[in-house]
């Protein structure tokens, strides 16, 4: 595996890649979910390049940045050992020169949900994105289903600015416990841990009652409500039953949907979802 930091030196790494050229852009501190999309994008192609930059325009000035886990020599042979031909790990004066001033911008499907808690997030998201397809210029661009709404906007901005790239969207990779896999897990103390299981307990419960003919929004809704609240260490931020791909909030009987959430467990900010 080649370890690449200039855009340079990327540029002569891609030169001798076969194509179909896979992508899994990631922030480090690897976990299965990573390497799940990893495993994705070798099966689906000739190539591998994964990406390792946590990017600063998408974290607010009061977010985890500074202490966002990190650990590259960990990271690279996770990587080596599933067979990632290039890792380039940029630095953020490759990204974001001197004087930098230009954004990508997506509209409107970056409004609700996350986007009405960070408002700022997605700017940075879709900026850091488009720069690293870019440079890449893969096939086939892997990305996690946990992300679900940053999953809707990188595919929105693939379409409008006519990226020839394929967006894969792989499912949620969860711990034995059911805990949605996260570099930030690694915050959450053993009681934090027991307390968060009441998200995905909460999107299961809804599963459960969407699979036994609950269609309204706000009883899907409620179903996940109560069994977060019901633990003392978490603070809801929301839950929403939103259109899948729309992300418009719905109301009344639905006939699929998106049940999303972020909730505070102490200091940590945990986000899950599951597509009913
Ligand atoms: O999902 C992530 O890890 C990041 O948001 C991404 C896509 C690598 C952009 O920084």
């Amino acid at each position: 595996m080649k370890h690449v930091i200039t855009l340079n030196e990327l540029r002569d790494a891609l030169d001798s890649l076969p194509r179909p050229l896979g992508f899994v852009p990631t922030m480090g501190y690897l976990h299965e979910g990573h390497m799940s999309l990893v495993r994705r994008a070798a099966e689906e192609s000739a190539s591998v390049v994964a990406s390792i930059y946590a990017n600063p325009t998408q974290f607010a000035p009061d977010e985890d940045l500074d202490t966002y886990p990190r650990d590259i020599p960990r990271d690279k042979a996770m990587l080596k050992e599933a067979g990632v031909d290039v890792v380039w790990i940029p630095t953020t004066e490759i990204m974001y020169p001197e004087g930098y001033q230009t954004w990508v911008t997506v509209e409107v499907v970056t409004q609700p949900l996350e986007g009405a808690r960070r408002p700022t997030h997605f700017r940075g998201v879709s900026t850091v994105v488009a720069k690293l397809f870019n440079a890449v210029r893969p096939d086939k661009a892997f990305f996690g289903q946990k992300d679900a709404q940053q999953a809707v906007v990188v595919k929105r901005m693939t379409q409008d600015l006519s990226y020839p790239i394929e967006i894969v969207v792989c499912p949620i990779e969860r711990e034995e416990d059911g805990l949605a896999m996260s570099s930030r897990n690694t915050y959450l103390n053993e009681e934090e841990h027991q307390a968060a299981l009441s998200l995905s307990q909460g999107l299961k419960l809804a599963q459960t009652a969407f699979q036994s003919g609950e269609r309204d929004a706000d009883a899907l809704r409620q179903i996940v409500i109560d069994r977060v609240n019901a633990e003392e260490l978490t603070d809801l931020q929301y839950v929403s039953c939103a259109h899948p791909s729309t992300l418009e909030e719905l109301e009344g009987d639905v006939e699929t949907c998106l049940i999303s959430m972020a909730v505070f467990v102490g200091q940590t900010r945990l986000i899950d979802n599951i597509v009913l």
